[in-house]
């Protein structure tokens, strides 16, 4: 079953205003349990829109949102509850942390959520693990962190709260390609431990390509094509019209058949690049 499933959704800012912005229209989108995915789009397409529908924070204009088969607009008063099942971090959490250590951030949800203390201690140890939060900076003050650690202890906060979807909006924005890749690494060594379902926000395909099991594309606020990576990558074209470029190195695939080398055109990573070509030395040795 999809854990998040979008019906015909569609939201207007500033409605019945003369500046009305039709950010959403006519989604319906299903995310699949256990899944990893990428909701990639150029800025403005209706990407952190879209996520905030997930959990209830923007009520869309029109359609339904289903989580986990329920309309979560059903009962309109009980709609914060959501956010414990669908735990979203928003662009830029850095900025929302308030304790006096780390440590005690971290808990701030659980300890919400009346589990034992017992629980929030192990919560805490093991969103600490997957975010790499070490034990001396578990007792440090948040302010005295980077900008980078900061947002490492905000979305330990969130996935404290042990949501069955996590939803992170563009996590690695800004951070430099190491810590890129181990904010990215340890969310994805979370669903495979954890097998819990995870909303990625990005506008960078490589970081789409490496983590995603699937993508959704948005444009101008529709949603243009939902798929495998290899599926969405061989629409270059697709892309390109919704200012999008495939990963590099499908670019250098590309370049390399429009050589006559026939290797295939759906090729997204640097390992599967380099298989292929072995594979097509060992056909044709002197075709390169
Ligand atoms: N609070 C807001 N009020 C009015 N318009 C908004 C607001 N937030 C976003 N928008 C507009 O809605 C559209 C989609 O924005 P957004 O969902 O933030 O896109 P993305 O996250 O892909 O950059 C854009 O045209 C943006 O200017
Ligand atoms: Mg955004």
């Amino acid at each position: 079953m999809s854990i998040i499933e979008l019906v015909d959704v569609g939201f207007i800012y500033g409605k019945k205003s003369p500046y009305e912005i039709h950010a959403l229209q006519n989604i319906n989108l299903k995310i699949e349990e256990g899944c990893i995915t990428g909701i990639i789009g150029h800025t403005g397409s209706g990407k952190s829109t879209l996520v905030q529908i997930f959990n209830g924070l923007i009520r869309p204009d029109s359609g339904k949102v289903l989580v986990n088969g329920k309309d979560i607009w059903e009962k309109p008063k009980e709609i914060s509850k959501i956010r414990y099942i669908v735990g979203m971090v928003m662009q830029y959490p850095e900025y929302q942390l308030f304790a006096d250590t780390v440590w005690e951030d971290i808990a701030y949800g659980p300890r919400n959520m009346k589990v034992s203390e017992e629980e929030v201690k192990k919560r805490v140890e093991r969103s600490a693990y997957f975010c790499g939060i070490s034990k001396e900076t578990l007792e440090k003050s948040p302010f005295d962190l980077s900008g980078g650690q900061k947002r490492r202890v905000a979305l330990a906060g969130v996935m404290a709260m042990d949501p069955d979807v996590l939803v992170l909006d563009e996590p690695a924005a800004g951070l430099d390609p190491r810590g890129r890749r181990e904010i990215l690494g340890g969310i994805k060594e979370y669903r495979e431990k954890s097998g819990k379902s995870v909303v990625i926000v990005s506008h960078s395909m490589e970081d789409m390509a490496m983590y995603c099991d699937t993508i959704a594309v948005m444009s101008h606020g529709k949603l243009i094509m939902h798929g495998d990576c290899k599926t969405v990558f061989s629409e270059k074209e697709m892309l390109a019209e919704a200012g999008l470029d495939v990963p590099e190195i499908t670019n250098t695939v590309h370049a390399l058949r429009k050589r006559g080398i026939e290797i295939s055109k759906s090729i997204y990573t640097v390992d599967g690049a380099v298989n292929a070509i072995k594979e097509y030395l060992r056909g044709d040795k002197n075709g390169l």
